[in-house]
């Protein structure tokens, strides 16, 4: 059953993750327990887990806890502890204040610190040993995202035995900018101690063995690195989805169209709700998209009788300043609008700081006629493909971004540049005026493609093409 007695717990196959997959939940005698959160690796990986005698290794999410391996819904969960001084370095800092700006094509200023490098390496080896001691002999390991990024080598250098495979959620910028990293080289070395580097999208493949041709000079043939020593190592795309059954499930719930009624009902029966939802963070361009929404009030060609715009921003990286910053500028932005265009009871723009259950993010999927996803930069963008699963009668219509991820995917959505203010209230306007003709066909062809491409599919995929990188 993976126990192997005092030594602890041993798999066969090892998700490493910054975050474990469980929520702490406070019981009403004061103690805490755990609860898997429903995210998409989670659901997705939760079989495989099962059924290969698996591990997860990832922080609970809070400093200076430490935590005895622990099985939950059936799940073993190694966690690995962070001091208060490591989630400001290598969380807050290296990871989210250096690395995401730097990945998302420096949205924001990138800061590099060499406090901040020394505390990634350092907690990069703790989970890497951590790794070590629960694999078995031989064993599958799948190290996921950019705060991991030096994980592959060191745990190669410790066991060759394994099979390592690295996937990155986010974009992998070109070169051209990769090249600010001091860090570069390292960083790089690290991702190719992997057997197998997953990205998201082909030119972010791309992007990774050009930089490993020029900076380090390794051979490359299409998608292969060739190493010094004569390893292989496969870099290429696998789009990540989500669970496309259970969103459907959801959405066909009688009591998710009841609260989806009852949404639109408290804002007033609106003709038309526009709808976003992201965590708040400068790369998902939530400014640009209520900027817009404002201008087409102001300009006339919505009616603040009927039409609003919800905008859900889950809380995210709170003690980063860009984040704190944003918030601020988000806050003025819509109390601005609202007061200038606002009637009594009636705030063109609903703004929910605030994060909710599946549940109540389907039925706001569900109430939405226009979705509005505008991000700068996205790896993939998993809100784009709840928003089209949810949607069973093939109505509403999705806005999006073609810097997302998702846009390679999703081509019949309404696409936007959201630097283009204008375009994009063009695109809003078509959205909302289109006919239902004209919105159900490009629906149906993305319920289609989400169906299709679900996260099962995605994780099988990554994981067969890694079983079959070494005899
Ligand atoms: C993105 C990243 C994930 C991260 C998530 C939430 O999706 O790719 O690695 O877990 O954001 O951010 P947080 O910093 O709260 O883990």
């Amino acid at each position: 059953d993976g126990q192997s007695g005092s030594a602890g717990p041993t798999a066969s196959f090892i998700v490493v993750a910054n975050r474990l997959p469980v929520d702490r939940v406070e019981l009403p005698d004061g103690t805490t327990d755990w609860r898997t959160s429903p995210g998409g690796l989670v659901t997705a990986l939760e079989p495989v887990m099962r059924a290969k005698h698996g591990a997860w290794v990832g922080w609970v999410g809070s400093p200076d806890e430490t935590h005895d391996p622990f099985v939950e819904d059936g799940l073993q969960l190694v966690p690995v502890t962070l001091s208060a001084q490591e989630v400001r370095d290598y969380y807050e800092g290296f990871s989210n204040g250096t690395l995401w700006p730097l990945y998302h094509d420096v949205v924001a200023h990138p800061e590099f610190h060499r406090e901040w490098w020394d505390a990634y390496v350092t907690v990069n080896q703790r989970f890497a040993d951590r790794t070590a001691e629960v694999a078995e002999q031989n064993a599958v390991v799948w190290v996921q995202d950019y705060q991991l990024q030096l994980v592959p080598q060191m745990l190669r250098t410790q066991r060759p035995d394994l099979r390592i495979g690295f996937f990155l959620h986010i974009p992998f910028p070109p070169m051209e900018l990769y090249q600010q990293l001091p860090w570069r080289n390292q960083i790089i070395e690290g991702l190719l101690g992997a057997d197998l580097v997953g990205f998201q999208l082909p030119g972010g493949a791309q992007n990774f063995v050009r930089l490993v041709r020029q900076r380090l000079k390794y051979e490359t043939q299409r998608d292969t690195v060739r190493l010094p020593d004569g390893r292989k190592v496969l870099a290429r795309a696998y789009p990540i989805s989500i669970d496309t059954e259970g969103f459907n499930k959801l959405a066909a719930r009688p009591e998710t169209a009841a609260r989806a009624a009852e949404i639109r009902h408290h804002l007033g029966d609106p003709k038309t709700v526009f709808l976003g939802i992201d965590r708040l963070d400068y790369t998902k361009g939530i400014m640009q998209r209520i900027r817009a929404f404002g201008e087409l009030v102001r300009d006339g060609l919505l009616d603040p009788e009927d039409c609003v715009f919800v905008q859900v921003a889950t809380p995210s990286r709170e003690r980063v300043d860009q984040y704190r910053l944003l918030r601020d500028d988000i806050d003025r932005l819509v109390g601005r609008l609202n007061g200038d265009i606002g009637r009594i009871g009636r705030p063109p723009i609903t703004y929910l700081h605030s994060s909710y259950p599946r549940e109540e993010m389907a039925a706001l999927y569900l109430a939405a006629d226009v979705m509005v996803v505008t991000p700068l930069r996205d790896g993939m963008n998993l809100v784009a493909k709840e928003y089209i699963a949810c949607r069973q009668a093939d109505d509403g219509a999705l806005v999006l971004s073609e810097f997302a991820g998702a846009a390679k995917e999703l081509r019949q959505a309404y696409m936007v540049n959201p630097y283009d203010i204008n375009g994009l209230k063009d695109r809003m306007m078509e959205a909302m005026h289109d006919s239902d003709r004209a919105k159900s066909r490009r629906m149906r062809v993305m319920r289609r493609q989400v169906a299709e491409h679900n996260i099962d599919r995605w994780a099988q995929l990554f994981l067969d093409d890694l079983q079959a990188t070494r005899p």
